[in-house]
């Protein structure tokens, strides 16, 4: 399987199926991508993205899933702690500690809770924990899910920053941690390198800085 980070919260993941994680790019468009499964974290602008104009098959939580339902697509909703396999592709949906609401739908639509994903394809499991906060039970997802690799969020302001990430990649355990939502604007300034230098002194945990637009092989 490859992975391929598209900046921002935007992840695709190519294998036996293609997942594209939250369809936003900034200054760009998620229209090419020939994504199989589309998986949307929770309601906010900068993670629904091109959700509706993509059209494609959708894992979302139920109250977003009504919502893209009523915009004609094929959604298979769910809810945090439950799994689902779609096409072979396992979802678990997580906790994230964070606000949501669906912006482009306006009143009317709630965006239920925000969330992340442990999705496991080709022997991989990948951890996309969305927008959140840190909290313990992140202890809980290494436990039970057991992630190859964590996507984490340290852009601070609206999420975890780096020092939060620490901790964060520490409670997870995965053998990989990958930071994402950062630098896509000036409120969410972070330092990459700052994460990889602490993380990789202090643990056997490789802490790997993407480029928007590289991609890694995920080797089972
Ligand atoms: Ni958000
Ligand atoms: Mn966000």
């Amino acid at each position: 399987m490859q992975l391929t980070w598209l900046g921002h919260s935007c992840v695709f993941l190519s294998g036996s199926r293609k997942i594209l994680i939250d369809p936003f790019i900034e200054g760009g468009s998620a229209a090419g991508i020939p994504a199989d499964i589309v998986a949307i974290t929770h309601g906010h602008e900068d993670h629904m993205g091109e959700v509706v104009a993509l059209h494609k098959k959708t894992v979302a939580i139920t109250e977003i899933a009504r919502y893209l339902r009523s915009k004609g697509l094929a959604v298979e909703g769910m809810n945090i702690g439950g799994t689902i396999t779609v096409d072979g592709v396992s979802f678990t949906m997580t906790p994230a500690l964070h606000s949501t609401f669906i912006e482009e739908a306006g009143p009317g639509f709630s965006g239920g809770s925000a969330a992340g994903f442990v999705i496991g394809m080709d022997g991989v499991k990948v951890y996309h924990a969305g927008d959140t906060g840190l909290f313990s039970d992140m202890k809980l997802i290494g436990e039970l899910y057991h992630p190859d690799i964590a996507l984490l969020p340290i852009g601070g302001r609206y999420t975890m920053g780096v020092a939060e990430a620490m901790m964060a990649a520490n409670f997870i355990g995965a053998k990989t941690v990958i930071p994402i939502h950062y630098n896509t604007w000036d409120k969410i300034i972070a330092d990459p390198l700052t994460l990889k230098s602490a993380v990789e002194r202090t643990t056997d945990i490789r802490v790997r800085v993407l480029q928007p637009g590289e991609s890694m092989d995920l080797l089972p």
